[in-house]
């Protein structure tokens, strides 16, 4: 950190159970909330700086200029920041991802999670994880996660006890369960050739909300998917922890799918992965798999497994390459970066 400029880094997280829908549009609170595990292998390092003579703020992604539409989204964000640290200067962000770029890999977790702590810093703001948290939250749900390192719980409210306050007043933000250090669990991530994808997942969140039948059902059955997936990782119960979040994952594409327009993420690649993981178990090797919103797909696995399992799918037509990835850090600054 130096002055008004500031790099940080944050690693990508994948949750094991989902959340899908906002409470509240605006302030990007989440229907039910979710748990997830973030990768070692997957980040986002951004370096931040307050500068005067800028007009307009200035987002380079991955050593290209922004397009409009991500510039508009870090600026709404980045005014949420300046209005808490009373700053009226723009700011150019640099932003790097060390996984395939245009591999469908959603990056908005990592992404404004790096983002949070670099502005802040930049912008001498003292916030604490949970504060981080739910300001990252307003970037992207997913990135209120980020925040932490293991294994992490998002809650859509809970009690926030703010830095610069005694008073005690409710948000939405994430808390870490366990850190990296508590179980080596591995999450391949398969990079399939992809389409370009529909519906962001926001557009699809609305789209759920307002027309699946299944809807309701989806949020009357969240407090117990939640509370399945504490227990299971307290006894660091493999087949129930991966069982849960293959279970999570198609109840919220039975959601997709049930909403109208009906919404599909998957493309072929998905689906020869998806019984291709299933095939392996019936021969006995433990290996489930999660999907976000888009055709990607995780496997989760134990660490004695991993090279059989990545033998076994990497010659699957359409999986272009696969990361191996296990519980990685918190966000941080990164003190000793230019
Ligand atoms: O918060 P967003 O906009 O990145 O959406 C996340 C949606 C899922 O990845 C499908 C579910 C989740 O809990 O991460």
């Amino acid at each position: 950190m130096h002055g008004n400029e500031c790099t940080a880094r944050a690693h990508a997280n994948i949750a094991l159970i989902k959340y899908w829908g906002k409470r509240d549009q605006e302030r990007n609170i989440p229907a039910v909330g979710s748990i997830s595990m973030t990768l070692d292998a997957l980040h986002t390092t951004t370096t931040l700086r307050f500068d005067e003579s800028l007009s307009q703020d200035r987002l380079i992604l991955n050593e290209e200029e922004a397009t409009a539409n991500q510039l508009n989204r870090v600026t709404s964000f980045l005014d949420l920041v300046r209005d808490r640290a009373d700053l009226s200067i723009r700011a150019h962000i640099r932003s790097v991802n060390n996984f395939p770029t245009g591999a469908g890999l959603a990056s908005s977790a990592s992404g404004f999670a790096a983002l949070t702590l670099a502005a802040t810093g930049a912008a001498g703001l003292d916030l604490n994880r949970e504060e981080l948290s739910a300001l990252a939250r307003r970037g992207s749900g997913s990135a209120a996660r980020s925040i932490f390192g293991g294994f992490v719980e998002m809650f859509p409210e809970k009690q926030i006890a703010a830095a610069d306050s005694k008073e005690e007043q409710t948000d939405a933000f994430a808390v870490q369960l366990y850190d990296e250090s508590y179980w080596d669990i591995r999450l391949l991530v398969l990079i399939l050739s992809e389409e370009e994808k529909t519906y962001s997942s926001r557009e699809g969140m609305t789209i759920s909300a307002d027309t699946s039948p299944y809807y309701n059902a989806w949020m009357e059955t969240s407090p117990q998917d939640l509370a399945e997936m504490r227990d299971a990782l307290q006894i660091r119960n493999f087949e129930k922890t991966v069982e849960l979040s293959e279970y999570s994952c198609l109840k919220m594409h039975a959601l997709t799918m049930s909403s109208r327009p009906g919404i599909l993420y998957w493309q072929p690649g998905t689906l020869s992965v998806i019984h291709a993981v299933r095939d392996l178990r019936s021969q006995g090797i433990p290996a489930y798999f999660t999907i976000d919103a888009g055709p990607q797909v995780k496997v989760l696995c134990l660490p004695e497994q991993q090279e059989q399992i990545i033998t076994a799918l990497r010659d699957i037509p359409d999986v272009l390459e696969i990361i191996p990835a296990q519980p990685g850090p918190d966000a941080k600054i990164l003190e000793d970066a230019p």
